[in-house]
């Protein structure tokens, strides 16, 4: 350490405190990534902090972080971060660190006291609109204060990282512990794409190994204390449904639809997948309902895809299982919706007023009503569970 008084070093430490790794969303003073804080007679600052891979995307982040809090220490002159590289050493204690005694292979959401909300999103079929719900459900829940994450487990069209704006992203590793991809929006994702050893790789994802990707984006990637995590489940009622099921039963489950009978049909059977697999249907969103008439206000509501297939669906499964399964809510078309998606800005945080973000900013908020913590109580809620 530098010539300065010790009462400045503690400021300075204590300023380093506030800096979270932004993948890790942790201090990086408790990840042991300060390495050294020097500090010379004309009060210019250099502090050294370790990255835990060569060439972290994080870099600007950190740098920029490091040098706004530091520069808030009176008597700082001017700053210097020189970024270093952990050892291996020191990046194993930092996954030992990370993971908190946790065993490997153990699914921290599918323990009995994790107090993480787990909603897969599921439909009959593609395109209907499934990974627009799910990135605008999780950014309207991040924007309410709730620490969101996704799992894009979809194996046909893993879309959510480019919706959320970071499709060229790769997760950063720290030995056998993969760090979810943080977004602009504050939502961390991981998506199956990343999991591929090159991204223009075409993988023909089934059976075990397919398994075996959803085990590794549940247990092998740092998810920290979520409170909610959203699974966008690729269509249909394939291998990753019955992975799910399996491996996270006590997941919640939500069906998207549009209005057409057709896709109502298909809808209802991944529903009943779901419960197969003891999952519960929570409820039914329907996208793409209707198109706000151009001439006369969204009070005329022009049915482009056809009419009922949510209300539809909602009913056939309620009547199935034998429990109420609502209609959540009816997303208007809307060229912003897809816009928004394109552009990597979903809607809900780009154009908050836009007739498609209201109502899923009001669906985000009915399903957050219900509480953190209310995975523990799915089994007694459930008319199968007690005898
Ligand atoms: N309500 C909507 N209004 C306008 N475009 C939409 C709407 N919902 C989805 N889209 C667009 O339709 C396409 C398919 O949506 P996507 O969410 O990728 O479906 P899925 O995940 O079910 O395959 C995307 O281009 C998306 O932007
Ligand atoms: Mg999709
Ligand atoms: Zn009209």
């Amino acid at each position: 350490m530098g010539g300065m008084t010790s009462p400045a070093i503690d400021r300075i430490q204590a300023a380093l405190a506030r800096v979270n790794d932004p993948e890790i969303k942790r201090p990086i003073t408790d990840l042991d990534m300060v390495e050294n804080i020097d500090v010379d007679d004309t009060g210019k600052v250099t502090v050294t902090v370790l990255l835990t891979v060569a060439g972290c995307p994080m870099k600007d982040t950190i740098t920029r972080d490091v040098t706004n809090e530091v520069s808030t220490v009176e008597g700082v002159t001017g700053v210097e971060v020189v970024l270093g590289v952990m050892t291996a050493e020191q990046r194993s204690s930092l996954q030992e660190t990370l993971r908190g005694g946790q065993a490997q292979r153990e699914i921290p959401f599918a323990q009995p006291d994790s107090l993480t909300k787990v909603y897969a999103i599921a439909s009959g079929k593609g395109g209907v609109g499934k990974s627009s719900v799910t990135v605008n459900l999780a950014i309207a829940m991040a924007k309410q204060g709730l620490k969101v994450g996704i799992v894009d487990a979809d194996i046909y069209g893993h879309s959510v990282p480019a919706m959320l704006g970071v499709a060229d992203t790769r997760p950063t590793q720290v030995e056998d512990l993969i760090m979810p991809v943080p977004t602009p929006s504050g939502v961390s994702v991981i998506s199956i794409g990343m999991l591929k050893p090159r991204r223009d790789q075409v993988v023909a994802w089934r059976g075990p190994m397919l398994d075996r990707a959803l085990v590794q984006m549940l247990s092998d990637v740092y998810w920290g204390d979520l409170d909610v995590l959203f699974l966008d489940l690729p269509p249909g009622t394939g291998d990753v449904a019955i992975s799910l099921g399996q491996h996270l039963p006590s997941a919640e489950v939500l069906v998207v639809t549009t209005p057409q009978e057709a896709a109502a049909e298909v809808a209802e059977r991944a529903g009943t997948m779901a419960s197969m697999m003891h999952q519960r249907v929570i409820g039914v969103i329907e996208n793409m309902s209707f198109l706000p008439c151009p001439h006369c206000g969204p009070e005329h509501r022009l049915e482009v895809f056809g009419s009922g297939g949510g209300a539809r669906v909602a009913s056939t499964l309620g009547a199935r299982f034998g429990y109420d399964v609502k209609l959540l809510g009816a997303i208007p078309l809307d060229v912003s919706l897809r816009e928004g998606g394109d552009s990597g800005k979903p809607i809900v945080e780009s154009d908050p007023t836009a007739p498609g973000a209201v109502v899923l900013s009001d669906i985000a908020q009915g399903l957050s009503g219900r509480g953190r913590g209310l995975a523990g109580m799915q089994l007694g809620l459930s008319p199968t569970a007690k005898g």
